[in-house]
Order: structure tokens, then sequence, then C-alpha cells
């Protein structure tokens, strides 16, 4: 459901046609949500698997973990790299 919603909200960013590099700063806003939604679940999970003793569990959801975690810092790499200036210097353009 949440998903579901994350990937409406894309669609509709999608659909007012933005320029190209506030496009590209809005889509990865968008996967860091979606990041960040993946993070809270797997961190919640592997939480249960540790209270319940699922060791072999908890270290395969804290690889997941590590990897989303992973994932969502290369996305502010991103965006911190220049995308987001060149969205704010498009948007000014407007
Ligand atoms: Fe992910």
């Amino acid at each position: 459901m949440i998903m579901e919603g994350l990937i409406k909200e894309a669609e509709e960013f999608l659909g007012e046609n933005p320029a190209p590099d506030v496009m590209d700063a809005g889509l990865i806003a968008n996967a860091q949500r979606v990041e960040h939604y993946e993070i809270a679940a797997y961190g919640a999970v592997r939480t249960f698997a540790r209270m319940m003793g699922h060791n072999d569990m908890v270290s395969l959801l804290q690889q997941t973990l590590d990897e989303e975690g992973q994932t969502d810092q290369k996305l502010t790499k991103l965006a911190e790299s220049g995308v987001n200036q060149e969205a704010e210097r498009a948007k000014n353009k407007k």
C-alpha cells in the first residue's frame, strides 16, 4: 500500500512535466522515500527476528538493512553532487 502510494506520487510528479533537472532531483527524492520505508520495515522485522531468537534471519535482514542504508547514502551523494543545484537553477529560470 505504501509503495503503491510512493509510485503514484512519482507518477503524479512526472505528470507535471518537470524540467529534466527538476525531474532528476524529484526522482532521487522519491527513491529515497522508498529506501526510507524499506529501512523502517527491514529494521522492524530484524528486531522481531532477534526477539524470537531467529539469529540466521537476523543476520540476513541486517545485511539487507545495511544495503538499503548504503543505497540511501548513494542517493544523497548523487543529489548533493550537483543534481539538486541544477534543479534549483532550472526552477529559477521559469
Ligand atoms: Fe531499496
